[in-house]
């Protein structure tokens, strides 16, 4: 038997990596931290609250007596760190809530399993994080796990920060760890201030479309499930200290995304083609917006035999499936703060 805390997991990825492991290995005990932020819903895992081996503890990982006392009472033998400030946009507007949750509280966890921990065998400490710790890519090319860190958002140096704590407690201190980079994750349960859920949601509303800058910015996206699957291989079968990138081999320019959303909910929402379009409008950029991300996934399925496995447009029509379904869901999460953010990030642009 296992004992793991996932921490993050009423989030987008959290939840979903969650609800695989509780209902795949019915012998782990899975312990979810999450403080529940405008970004947590614990709606996100109905489909597990019941389940004999999910508990959920409300916490912060910044609390660092907290943390210590939560790996003294429960013996966690791992760790799969997912907890985070994610959004690049409210990186910019806050950035010192990034450095202290994505610094502070990883520096806080990984000093209690090092405590908790000692010299033990079979521990391990799994950080999810991001590709935008490469920085930007030109017209070509991939990231690859030798590229060198760039990050240029507040978010991306921060977690760019966080991953190399995670490598100084392995080189320094033994800490059993691995780290994998993903891309940009679209699917179920996504927060709608990222691209693909708050364009669905301002299609529904027939709001405007706000495409930063010309909309030429390209990023590599992967179905959110297959980044929790990756999670399960690589928590089962990578090598301690390692680092594997995740993701899809599929570019896409965010203004021809945008355009295909528009073309597949046309059809679904019985509009006339072309009618969801007209609502897409130019806004001011991004400050610092990377341009390109690639990610180059093959050590990942050469070494571990991982591969995505759902084709893009399958994927998308799945989403904007859940998320017609779902509206009760995207009423409640952005009943809290979201309208303010969202004034201030495009009403007031
Ligand atoms: P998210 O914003 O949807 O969820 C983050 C979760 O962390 C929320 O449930 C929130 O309540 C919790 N949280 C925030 N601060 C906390 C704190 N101080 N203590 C405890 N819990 C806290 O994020 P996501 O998109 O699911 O991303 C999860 C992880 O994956 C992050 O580390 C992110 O950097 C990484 N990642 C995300 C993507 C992506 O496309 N979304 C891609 C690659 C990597
Ligand atoms: O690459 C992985 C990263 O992907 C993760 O680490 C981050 O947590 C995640 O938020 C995501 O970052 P991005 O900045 O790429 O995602 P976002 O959905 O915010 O934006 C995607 C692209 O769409 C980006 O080029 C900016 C653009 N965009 C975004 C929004 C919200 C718009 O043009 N309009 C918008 O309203």
């Amino acid at each position: 038997m296992k004992k793991i805390l996932i921490t993050g997991g009423a989030g987008f990825i959290g939840c979903h990596v969650v609800r695989l492991f509780v209902n795949k290995y019915p012998a782990y005990q899975i312990y979810n931290l999450d403080a529940l932020t405008y970004a947590g819903n614990l709606e996100n895992l109905k489909e597990v609250e019941q389940s004999a081996n999910y508990h959920f503890i409300k916490g912060d990982i910044t609390d660092e007596p907290f943390i210590n006392g939560l790996f003294t009472e429960h013996g966690f033998d791992a760790v799969i760190h997912l907890a985070a400030e994610s959004h690049v946009d409210r990186s910019i507007l806050d950035p010192l809530s990034f450095v202290n949750t994505n610094v502070m509280g990883t520096a806080v966890l990984l000093n209690a399993a090092k405590r908790s921990w000692g010299n033990a065998e079979g521990k391990l400490f799994y950080h999810v994080s991001t590709d935008e710790v490469y920085g930007s890519l030109g017209e070509t090319g991939f990231f690859t796990e030798e590229t060198p860190y760039d990050p240029r958002s507040p978010y991306s140096a921060s977690k760019a920060s966080s991953d190399h704590l995670v490598s100084a407690y392995h080189h320094t201190y033994q800490l059993p760890v691995v780290v994998s980079n993903c891309s940009n994750n679209y699917g179920s349960f996504q927060f709608p201030e990222k691209l693909l859920p708050l364009m669905i949601n301002n299609i529904i509303h027939s709001k405007p479309l706000p495409v930063y800058g010309k909309g030429d910015n390209v990023r590599d996206w992967l179905w959110v499930d297959d980044h929790a699957r990756a999670i399960d291989v690589i928590f089962h079968q990578g090598k301690l200290g390692e680092t594997y990138n995740i993701g899809g081999f599929n570019e896409w320019k965010n203004l021809d995304i945008v355009h295909l959303l528009c073309e597949i909910m046309d059809d679904k929402l019985g509009r006339e083609k072309g009618e969801s379009a007209k609502l897409i409008t130019f806004v001011k950029d991004r400050a610092g917006h990377d341009k390109r991300y690639a990610i180059d996934a093959t050590k990942l399925n050469k070494e571990l035999g991982w591969e995505p496995s759902l084709q893009f447009k399958e994927g998308m029509e799945k989403t904007i499936d859940w998320y017609l379904s779902n509206s009760e869901w995207i009423a409640n999460v952005t009943s809290g703060s979201y309208k303010q953010y969202y004034n201030q990030q495009y009403v007031n642009r």
